[in-house]
């Protein structure tokens, strides 16, 4: 089953690949020849999905789902949250600078209690009509903690210093395979996966 990905990240295509197996075709913005920056101007990592799943949908007629990912720190009420991508001003998706930042912000506090969240929305063609669709949310959490310094060279993002709950590494020490196990994008696709699977 043919099915786009609303993304250009090789690392996330990768996962995903990966978590649902051969008998979905994922294919990215590049392979079906899409290159425009789709807005991303949602307050809620829900609306920033449902956006950029919706501009595929609506241009190209495909079923296609596209995620937003959040990091959420307790003591920071929340923040990155949505704002995760962009969170050290005047960058984008600046790892290093995003990572500094947070451990700037959080200091010495002692509550460290952070939790990622993705969001998976899915536009599927409802019978022979393009007009016809449906949408379908996915959610996927992972709790954890912030460390106070960077380990490990695996993954991406903020993985260094994002500890999950139940183990004493982080994800970019406990490498992709335990990753795509318990990560919050795992489990929103484990979602996906069985609803595409039911049908
Ligand atoms: P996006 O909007 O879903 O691409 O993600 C927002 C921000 O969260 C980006 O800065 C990503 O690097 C980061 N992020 C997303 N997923 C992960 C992850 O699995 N590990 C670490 N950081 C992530």
């Amino acid at each position: 089953m043919k099915i786009v990905f609303a993304t250009n990240n090789q690392n996330k295509l990768r996962e995903i690949r990966e978590i649902l197996g051969d008998q979905f075709d994922v294919v990215s913005l590049k392979d079906i020849g899409c290159d425009v920056d789709i807005p991303e101007t949602g307050n809620t990592l829900e609306e920033n999905a449902h956006q950029k799943a919706e501009y595929i949908y609506d241009h190209y007629g495909l079923d296609c789902f596209a995620d937003d990912t959040g990091l959420e720190v307790d003591a920071l009420d929340g923040a990155p949250g949505v704002h995760s991508a962009r969170y050290a001003e005047g960058t984008d998706h600046n790892s290093e600078a995003n990572m500094a930042k947070l451990l700037n912000e959080l200091g010495n506090n002692k509550n460290r209690k952070a939790r990622f969240r993705t969001v998976i929305a899915l536009i599927q063609r409802e019978g022979d009509n393009v007009r016809c669709s449906r949408e379908y949310r996915f959610e996927g959490i992972v709790e954890g903690h912030i460390a106070t310094e960077k380990h490990g060279n695996e993954g991406f993002g903020y993985d260094p210093i994002f500890v999950p709950e139940g183990y004493d590494k982080s994800f970019a020490e406990l490498g992709e395979e335990i990753k795509n196990t318990i990560s919050h994008r795992a489990r929103a696709v484990a979602k996906l996966a069985d609803h595409l699977k039911d049908e």
